[in-house]
């Protein structure tokens, strides 16, 4: 069977480097592999939308930030089709035959959609569109019969929400829609990478994001603040590695040759961690490496960034093509969707003979 790709992120916001290792550069992996025949990356303003329907002029903004983001990171427009989800009317043909299929209660017990709810305040007053985002990501995976979808772990529950409807609708409809298969970043550094201050998820209203964007002294800055571990305060103190941010980062971005260049006393991490946890090693040689370690991964994308940046009118141009070519396979499946369903009365040659046959007994 064919390989595609979709995933996509909503553009609240720039990506920042938890984006990048969590899902952004398996993308860009992915896509130079050859092993997928298409891969869709969705801008999602709409479900951005759902919970921002007050603040449109944040996601407008955000749409360009996040295409930036994706083609300075090494998405390839020749290879990759990026696409913003509202261009695809279809999605929300699709969603509204779904949620036939999906109960209240299921969207509740959807723990995305639980802790989201929490975390807004929302609780006494969901909105609509909001409580049935999960359906419309259903939409999102199964028109273009993605068989992966690359995200991170808080994804989860979202792909098997997508994978129940799919099952539902090929047992009610006959095999139509193509089941996903998540794929999960490959390391627990890069499942859920902290933010600088420690804290477990990156918010920018928690001001604890190291942008894709962000400049070289602000990446020192932010890196050099960063929390470690609150009993290590002589250098000579064992130090301790469970939720020290520092090394969280380091498993996720370093590689062992980035030691030969920049800090040579160690060969790879682990002796580097055993000198740490030994007592001995100064958090500050430690900050030190990382920030060299980020900043020859961030480098090259700050690059592509400014030459992108020149070019704002060939970005819109760009998502204009992929939406257009995205929209053309999701008509394809709401077709394939339409005549499982037999709402497609004036194809269905069969139907108007069946009732012709049935009036004139
Ligand atoms: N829910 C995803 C996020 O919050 C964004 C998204 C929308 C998505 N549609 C998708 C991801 C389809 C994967 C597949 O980042």
């Amino acid at each position: 069977m064919e390989k595609i790709i979709l995933t996509g992120d909503r553009p609240t916001g720039r990506l920042h480097v938890g984006h990048y290792v969590g899902s952004l550069r398996r993308r860009v992996e992915l896509q130079n592999s050859g092993e997928y025949s298409k891969i869709f990356i969705m801008i999602a303003d709409a479900q951005a939308l759902t919970d921002n329907a007050e603040n449109p002029e944040k996601v407008r903004q955000n749409i360009i930030e996040v295409a930036l983001d994706y083609l300075s990171a090494g998405l390839d427009p020749q290879k990759s089709t990026i696409l913003i989800q509202s261009q695809i009317p279809e999605l929300c043909e699709l969603s509204f035959y779904y949620m036939n299929l999906v109960t209240v209660s299921r969207l509740q017990r959807n723990p995305t959609v639980k802790s989201e709810i929490q975390m807004r305040n929302f609780e006494a007053s969901i909105p609509v569109g909001f409580f049935t985002y999960p359906i419309s990501q259903a939409a999102d995976i199964t028109a273009f019969k993605a068989t992966t979808v690359p995200v991170g772990e808080d994804q989860m529950p979202m792909l098997e929400q997508t994978r129940e409807i799919v099952h539902k609708f090929n047992s009610v409809y006959g095999d139509t829609l193509v089941e996903p298969n998540i794929l999960l970043p490959d390391n627990k550094a890069c499942m859920r990478l902290p933010g600088t201050d420690g804290m477990a998820k990156m918010s920018k209203s928690l001001g604890n994001c190291i942008y894709l964007s962000d400049p070289e002294d602000e990446v020192k800055k932010k890196v050099m603040s960063m929390y470690t571990d609150p009993e290590h305060l002589q250098v000579s103190d064992p130090g301790h590695l469970e939720g020290n941010t520092v090394f969280t980062y380091l498993d996720a971005f370093s590689k062992d040759d980035m030691f030969a260049e920049y800090c040579p006393d160690y060969s790879c991490l682990d002796e580097m961690k055993e000198h740490y946890q030994r007592g001995g090693l100064g958090d500050v040689k430690v900050k030190k490496f990382l920030n060299n370690v980020l900043q020859e991964t961030l480098a090259p994308i700050r690059a592509s960034r400014a030459e992108w940046e020149k070019d704002i009118p060939g970005v819109y141009e760009i998502l204009k093509k992929g939406s257009e070519e995205a929209e053309k396979v999701a008509a394809e499946t709401l077709s394939d969707v339409k005549n499982a369903m037999k709402i497609n009365y004036f194809e269905d040659k069969a139907l108007i003979t069946e009732q012709s046959e049935r009036f004139s007994k």
